[in-house]
């Protein structure tokens, strides 16, 4: 058996205000929640229980997913009254798992996008025999990260959260988010108060010179985190440039839910998801984004790189680009919002009132 433990309980504040109503992983990506990919992928690597350590909106989670049997995993759910952090979520999620001390457990974020092999992680961890093994990749600009440089062994040399200063900046190689435990490094992790497994549980265990063995690998790898990662990770899911079972359509330039009416006229692309009852109109073009469930792009109107809220309404002509319209608001026609432009849910803007360009 081969068991996980997936962290979905952060507040997701830098998703604002996507996470206002909505957990992260639970944020529609390619159509699905974007645990619904997670799951799949885990799955696909062999995983057969899955346990989803919840804290912020924790009700949501299971009236959607259930034992997890309509995803062919058992799923169980362990909630923190308080948020533990990324560590002491892990060693109160251990109590819902059947391994014993010396067997495997994979650990995820739950707001990670990769195509890394689950498998060969696996693998590496047992053929190192180490005590934590942790999936890494390489980023041009590592500052936002966890840098961890490894010996040509592989051997983990040091942890630096968020380098401050560029002395700081060893190496390219940065904490992916996915890792192997052995099941009794969990357990000795403090219980009952928050820890940070980045910033305390793994410098601890270098420090007491535990075996932390790193795997360098280089597929697709995108921290869900902020806004426009989050589109271009449902763009890419669409385009089938990271592939995913969950994603409800074959990989193209657009995915068109079942409920969704796009009028004749109306152009679509990048890898654009239009959600069930929403509607775009003809004249509309919609490039790279997700438009939720029931929202309307009205005619003339120009979407790019944005993310429309459910319910929400973009008035003719208007121009999204790098927006998030929050849930049910409503922009009138004539309007500019560029570049980091974030409308809290349920506002109304009226026409032509805002012209912002970051240029
Ligand atoms: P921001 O508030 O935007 O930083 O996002 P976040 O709250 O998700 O934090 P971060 O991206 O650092 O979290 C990494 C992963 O750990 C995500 O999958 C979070 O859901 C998860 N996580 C963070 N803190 C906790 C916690 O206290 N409990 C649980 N169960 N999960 C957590």
């Amino acid at each position: 058996m081969t068991e996980a433990v997936l962290l979905v309980g952060g507040k997701g504040t830098r998703l604002q205000p996507l996470t206002i109503n909505t957990p992260k992983p639970m944020v529609p990506a390619a159509g699905v929640p974007f645990l619904a990919h997670q799951l799949a992928r885990a799955k696909a690597a062999g995983v057969d229980h899955v346990v989803l350590a919840t804290s912020y909106l924790a009700e949501v989670f299971e009236p959607y997913f259930g034992d997890g049997s309509a995803h062919g995993l058992r799923l169980t759910y362990v909630h923190e009254e308080e948020p533990l952090g990324t560590g002491g979520a892990i060693r109160h999620a251990a109590r819902a798992l059947d391994a014993g001390a010396s067997d495997p457990v994979l650990v995820f974020n739950g707001d990670i996008l990769t195509g890394l092999d689950i498998r060969a992680l696996l693998l590496r961890h047992e053929r190192a025999q180490a005590d934590v093994t942790l999936h890494l990749t390489r980023v041009a600009d590592p500052r936002a990260f966890g840098l961890v440089p490894t010996d040509a062994d592989g051997r983990v040399l040091a942890f630096t959260e968020k380098p401050r200063h560029p002395h700081e900046i060893v190496t390219d190689q940065i904490n992916a988010g996915a890792y192997v435990f052995r099941r009794e490094v969990i357990d000795a992790i403090p219980a009952g108060r928050p820890v940070s497994v980045e910033r305390e549980t793994f410098p601890g265990l270098l420090a007491a010179e535990a075996l932390l063995h790193g795997v360098v690998d280089s597929s697709y790898w995108l921290d869900l985190g902020r806004p426009a990662s989050f589109v271009q990770a449902s763009a890419d899911l669409v385009r089938g440039i990271v592939h995913s079972p969950a994603v409800p359509g074959e990989p193209g330039e657009y995915l068109v839910l079942p409920g969704a009416r796009v009028d004749a006229g109306a152009r679509l692309g990048g890898g654009t998801v239009v959600g069930a009852g929403a509607h775009i109109a003809a004249g509309a073009e919609v490039e790279g984004s997700v438009v939720l469930d029931g929202a309307r792009v009205e005619a003339g109107a120009r979407v790019r790189a944005s993310m429309v809220g459910a319910g929400a309404r973009v008035g003719p002509r208007t121009v999204l680009d790098g927006a998030v319209i929050g849930d049910r608001s409503e922009i009138g026609a004539d309007n500019e919002l560029c570049e980091g432009a974030r409308v809290w849910c349920g506002t109304a803007i009226p026409d032509a009132a805002i012209r912002f360009s970051a240029v």
